[in-house]
């Protein structure tokens, strides 16, 4: 049953693969199976489907192997769209198609300068109407600080600690305005700190289920979506009142992405 009218953006995996090396998790000894790519990513998009009000597909495009990770495309903010600046160059050209996607369906685009890094919803993660985001690894500070002037929001910058969580979204995930799924060790401790002061319910997750990027979770509504096997997780979340729905995502996992970096969340 649909859930609510959230809209997903998604990208199918036909050019996903391990081709370059930008993140402790991908290895080039450790390639992805396309045909097991394929049928994970094809298990989540209909997980989504049957949740979300709709999940939208953008074309791949050949040479982009990480294009399949959308929530790093940019940030959606109710008609603006803050488009990525990524850090590395193997992902720069992702942009373009990211921004033309965008546009025509009349998004105004805001674009950071040449020196400012940031890769979107990735490590930007709204609670409530407060924005968490994340810096050092990929995005910088400074993104945060336009994204707050621009919108007049409130925007709690934390910094990352360990290069297996590069991103927020691989070490924090919002589940509603009061609660969070976060793995404590991640973060410095001031931005621990900022956590547990700002988030009424922060659920700490132990290091092994962190390690299966059980953070990485989509939500929709009381539904959570994430990769198998966090028992640990999965009962805190049950306990709590959400459904949780787990699905094999390990040929993303070797490219340091599981089901949050799959989607993007524009609506
Ligand atoms: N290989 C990709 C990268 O390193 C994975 C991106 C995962 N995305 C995410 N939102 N955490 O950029």
């Amino acid at each position: 049953m649909k859930q609510d009218s959230t809209e997903l953006l998604m990208c199918s995996p036909e050019h996903y693969g391990i081709h370059y090396v930008i993140n402790p998790w991908m290895k080039l000894s450790r390639p992805s199976d396309p045909q097991r790519s394929l049928a994970q990513w094809t298990a989540l998009h209909e997980i989504l489907e049957r949740l979300a009000g709709t999940v939208h597909v953008i074309a791949p495009a050949s040479g982009l192997p990480d294009m399949v990770f959308t929530a790093n495309a940019g940030l959606p903010v109710g008609e603006r769209f803050f488009l990525s600046r990524f850090r590395h160059e193997q992902r720069q050209h992702e942009s373009p198609h990211f921004r033309k996607w965008f546009e025509a369906r009349g998004f105004d685009i805001v674009e950071f300068p040449e020196d400012v890094y940031f890769e979107g919803a990735g490590d930007a993660l709204f609670l409530g109407p407060t924005l968490f985001a994340g810096y050092r690894y990929r995005s910088d500070i400074r993104a945060h600080t336009l994204i707050a002037e621009q919108q007049g929001i409130q925007v709690l910058s934390l910094e990352l600690a360990d290069r297996r969580f590069y991103h927020l979204d691989t070490c924090f995930a919002p589940l509603n305005g009061e609660s969070a799924l976060y793995y404590p060790k991640a973060f410095d401790p001031y931005a621990r700190q900022v956590i547990e002061a700002n988030v009424e319910d922060a659920i700490a997750v132990p290091a092994e289920e962190a390690l299966r990027f059980v953070c990485n979770a989509v939500v929709i509504g009381r539904n959570v979506v994430i990769h198998q096997d966090c028992p640990r997780t999965c009962k805190e979340l049950t306990a709590r009142g959400f459904g949780v729905h787990e699905t094999d995502l390990s040929e993303f996992i070797k490219a340091g992405g599981s089901a949050k970096c799959l989607t993007l969340q524009i609506r």
